[in-house]
């Protein structure tokens, strides 16, 4: 098992299968000079199929595909149908517009669950902040999934003076359809745009919520980061995921790879220990990865207190979003 020094099991692993996405959300990447992995630097499938089959032996049970977009890489079929053999949950994370066709893909390799970003109801809205005209196609395809019977989650970024005002809007399409969305407090990233005034709060998000729907705060499942709430008479539910204002640090078993095989043992964490370049060399890998979890910090990879206010994004060392991998 993977412990770290705060009794911490690790037993959930994310990875990202690419840093390119055909979107460009401005929360996520910078909007200049934005450098791409070169593909000789990516994981290949075999090399994704080996690293996690070292973490599933180590107690991994759940692995979450992300990237940027991760189903925009050609061999992503390929690779869920590897990772399905293993005994995990495997789950992903999309934008949603390839989603169509690979369904059947989808069922075959025994996903059950999928989350969905979106971060608007409104068309224009969504090509401001995505700059892509594919509000329709996302909308459509959260409702093939939903109709396929896979349990959706949206994932909605609530940024001041952006989104905020659609918070109702968002969950009154709760209650006709099975739809967990999950507002999710902005964070910052490298060349995100993010300062303190932006963020837009748990309690924030609760008061709005409240001025229009009675809800009920449903319980907790183990490791669980969003906070889940369930408006009366409601098919779907919504969640908070209060990063800034209420870290779940203390509860967490998650890890990440980058799609360049490095590992980070936190979202927030400086420090990368190169995985695939050891297994390239032919290396044992495995000590690193303890190692690197050994390493991990209490809270928010060491680099801001929980007092969102206090936070200076210029004086911290990351990636952005799109490079680490949701
Ligand atoms: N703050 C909060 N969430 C973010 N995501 C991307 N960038 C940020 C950010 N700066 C979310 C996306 C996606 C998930 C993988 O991470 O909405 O759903
Ligand atoms: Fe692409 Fe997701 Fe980042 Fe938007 S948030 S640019 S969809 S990876």
């Amino acid at each position: 098992m993977l412990i770290d020094h705060f009794g911490r099991v690790h037993d959930y692993l994310r990875i990202s299968l690419t840093d390119v996405c055909n979107f460009r959300c401005t929360y996520c990447m910078a909007e200049e000079n934005m450098r791409f992995m070169p593909p000789a630097n990516l994981m290949q499938a075999h090399e994704i199929d080996t690293i996690a089959h070292e973490f599933i032996k180590m107690g991994i049970n759940k692995i979450r595909l992300t990237g940027g977009e991760p189903l925009i890489r050609k061999d992503a079929s390929e690779i869920l149908l590897s990772l399905s053999k293993y005994p995990i949950k495997l789950t992903l994370t999309t934008n949603g517009t390839e989603v169509k066709n690979l369904i059947p893909v989808f069922k075959q390799a025994g996903i059950r669950a999928i989350n969905v970003s979106l971060d608007t109801l409104q068309k224009e809205k969504f090509f401001e902040i995505t700059r892509r005209n594919e509000f329709d196609k996302v909308w459509d395809n959260i409702h093939l999934l939903i109709a396929e019977g896979f349990h959706v989650k949206v994932n909605t970024v609530v940024m001041r003076g952006v989104n905020e005002d659609e918070i109702p809007n968002f969950i009154e399409w709760t209650k006709n359809q099975p739809v967990h969305v999950r507002f999710i407090e902005f964070m910052p990233f490298a060349g995100n745009q993010w300062n303190n005034q932006k963020v837009f709060s748990y309690q924030e998000i609760l008061d709005t919520a409240a001025l229009k729907y009675n809800f009920i705060r449903m319980n907790d499942e183990a490791n669980e980061t969003a906070k889940k709430f369930k408006p009366y008479n409601h098919q779907g539910t919504f969640a908070v995921i209060s990063t800034m204002t209420a870290p779940f640090c203390s509860s967490c078993n998650r890890m990440r790879l980058t799609a360049d095989g490095k590992m980070k043992n936190c979202l927030f964490s400086k420090g990368e220990v190169d995985i695939l370049g050891a297994l390239r060399k032919g290396e044992d890998i495995v000590p690193l990865i303890k190692e690197c979890v050994l390493d991990k910090s209490e809270a928010l990879g060491g680099q801001f207190s929980g007092d969102y206010q206090k936070v200076d994004a210029s004086k911290i060392t990351n990636r952005s979003m799109i490079n680490i991998g949701g």
